[in-house]
């Protein structure tokens, strides 16, 4: 009985389960878009898949034929770019659920239909394959937990996205968080937190209001080796005065703090001429009340 009950349940799992597999194409994530977890150095292609593949929070890698392998979550990119194979060898390698049994001489028939996924704020994603592109669509299982798409919708805050230096670390308080998402999660969901930076790979520093005055702003989307220049800030902008642009989010002025934070301001304003790299914040004290 015991014999066959097994059998049974083998004959069962092939057809109904997928295997978690690295598919590989010639391609390179778009660095304008994409927020790497992890770079190293003088790894082989074959050691940089194979250590995505052990890496929970790594959904895709990119090498070339420097010997670097970039790690990135798949909430963390927007898209691949296809490219043709060549002296630089672009390569990325996808981390999909492959329905067991699936039997195909197309690459492309692997990306086919949604990857379950349910982890790290993420819900699912799909991977639309057009004559260019590998483009990324994922969901968030909370919308407003999107970074920076309408700032201005039901939600009542927005994480806005842009490259920088934060200010300096001691000044926030530095986690280890392995993926860029996360931290931007971590810094939303902290009532206390209005500005995160990746001040290292898979290190998140996070400030509180009224705790530095400016940081600088970059336009730099290479990926850096040691030190990421991506910065998070919490804006909390009126409907009814909607920021449009880098422009008008950076010059934000008077936003209202939320009662429950601990930091003892009641708003904040930014100030960023187009011309320099500077930001600077001013933050309103909350008034002393007495009886
Ligand atoms: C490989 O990627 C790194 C990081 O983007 C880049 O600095 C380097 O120039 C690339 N090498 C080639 C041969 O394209």
């Amino acid at each position: 009985m015991k014999l066959f009950f097994l059998i049974f349940l083998f004959s069962l799992a092939p057809s109904t389960q997928a295997i978690t597999k690295m598919v590989s194409v010639n391609g390179q994530p778009d660095t304008k878009t994409g927020w790497p977890s992890i770079v190293y150095s003088n790894t082989e292609w074959d050691d940089c898949v194979q250590k995505c593949y052990n890496d929970q929070y790594c959904d895709v890698a990119y090498g070339n034929s420097s010997l670097i392998s970039v790690f990135y979550g798949i909430s963390d990119f927007g898209f691949a770019r296809k490219e043709i194979p060549s002296a630089a060898l672009h390569r990325a390698s996808f981390k999909l659920d492959i329905p067991n049994g699936l039997c195909t001489s197309k690459v492309d028939d692997l990306f086919k239909g949604t990857q379950s996924y349910d982890r790290n704020g993420i819900y699912d994603f799909d991977i639309t394959i057009t004559s260019n592109e590998y483009d990324v669509n994922y969901q968030y299982r909370d919308g407003c937990e999107k970074p920076f798409v309408n700032p201005c919708s039901t939600c009542s805050k927005s994480m806005y996205l842009f490259r920088g230096t934060g200010p300096p670390t001691h000044l926030g308080t530095t986690r280890d968080i392995p993926k860029w998402f996360l931290c931007v999660l971590q810094c939303s969901t902290d009532v206390d937190c209005v500005l995160a930076w990746f001040s290292g790979y898979r290190k998140c520093t996070m400030y509180t209001y009224g705790s530095f005055n400016s940081m600088s702003r970059s336009e730099d989307p290479a990926i850096q080796p040691d030190t990421p220049n991506y910065i998070t800030l919490k804006i909390f902008p009126l409907k009814s005065n909607c920021p449009m642009t880098e422009h008008e989010v950076l010059n934000l002025k008077n936003m209202v703090i939320p009662a429950e934070t601990t930091s003892g301001y009641a708003d904040f304003s930014m100030t960023w001429i187009a011309s320099s790299e500077n930001i600077e914040f001013s933050w309103v004290p909350t008034e002393v009340r007495t009886y």
